[in-house]
């Protein structure tokens, strides 16, 4: 068989804050481990649209053949995109969009049916009556749009049940304390916050519990990630997000050995509670103990490969002389 090519991947990523970022990451290695030739070099943008233009532009100056971008926002990052697909090398979106269909391939959760979902857990935790904030993400963020655009929807089917205020958390844990605060004094009634992300959820929880107010208000989260704070009560749920790091390499890797690939890769959620919260730990570490031993059995190998190289070169010398 032909030798597998040593591809090299750029990747866009908008931000490496939070545990779902990382998860992204963690899950690109584990499915790259198995193709130790293709290289990874990833950027981060740090949430700033104009350093995201600029960095692929600069993945693309440094010379690669597949690009994955999650944009931070599409409108001013979309311009890059169209240039590096332009280019001819094939572009893989994950997670975000951009406004244009100049992209190969998108592997992604899908934010309106997460929104949806909240909406409905919404309504079932609080027997389709009562007020709800919403803490969104970043204004401009797909993600943030999609799962707006999916809790106002899901709402619709619940005449009693409100939003009483919206609290632009820009995914920042540090920022939105201050508003989300001022949104719980003057909106009493309030008795859910829907955090767009996990992160946002757990700084909400500090907020309520500064306020008293921990055990009237309850608290929905998005990623899937937080188990902790699910298992202890602290969140009432948390949407799984899937964080797609091993389908993007999985699709890229399809992509660039010319196999049949589908375009659209949209991953759905899952409601993650009180009831399946334990199992979903269990998987977790599972995962993680799996990637311990590749780690392990990848330094193994490179030992191995060391030895052999001295060894050669102890023997070329003894030829030598
Ligand atoms: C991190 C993050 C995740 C979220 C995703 C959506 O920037 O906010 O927590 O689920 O982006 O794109």
């Amino acid at each position: 068989p032909a030798r597998p090519r040593a591809y090299r991947i750029g990747f866009s990523q908008c931000s490496t804050q939070g545990i779902w970022r990382q998860a992204v990451l963690d899950g690109m290695k584990r499915e790259l481990s198995f193709h130790p030739e293709v290289q990874l070099r990833m950027l981060d943008a740090k949430d700033n649209s104009q350093r995201q233009a600029q960095q692929i532009k600069e993945l693309l100056a440094g010379g690669i053949d597949l690009l994955i971008v999650s944009p931070y926002e599409p409108g001013p990052v979309t311009p890059a995109v169209e240039a590096a697909y332009e280019t001819g090398i094939p572009v893989l979106l994950l997670d975000r969009r951009i406004t244009s269909q100049e992209f190969t391939a998108y592997v992604g959760g899908d934010n309106v049916e997460v929104g949806q979902t909240a909406a409905r857990y919404a309504a079932s935790l609080l027997h389709e009556h009562g007020s709800v904030i919403e803490l969104t993400g970043a204004r401009k963020s797909s993600a943030t749009a999609g799962r707006h655009q999916g809790f106002a929807q899901g709402m619709v089917a619940y005449p009693n049940m409100h939003v009483a205020a919206e609290v632009t958390g820009n995914w920042n844990i540090t920022t939105l304390k201050a508003p989300l605060k001022a949104a719980l004094l003057a909106h009493p009634e309030a008795a859910l916050i829907f955090a767009h992300n996990d992160n946002m959820g757990r700084s909400a929880a500090e907020v309520l519990q500064q306020l008293g107010l921990s055990q009237k208000v309850g608290i929905i989260g998005v990623d899937g990630l937080a188990l902790d704070l699910v298992d202890k009560g602290v969140f009432k749920a948390s949407l799984l997000y899937s964080p797609a790091g091993e389908d993007a390499i999985r699709t890229a890797l399809r992509i660039l050995n010319h196999q049949p690939f589908k375009r659209e890769n949209q991953l759905s959620t899952v409601v993650i509670d009180s009831t399946n919260v334990r199992m979903m730990m269990q998987q977790r570490e599972k995962i993680l103990t799996q990637q311990k031993d590749i780690e392990q059995q990848h330094g193994l190998l490179q030992g191995l490969r060391a030895t052999y190289a001295s060894q050669r070169t102890v023997l070329y010398g003894l030829l030598a002389t």
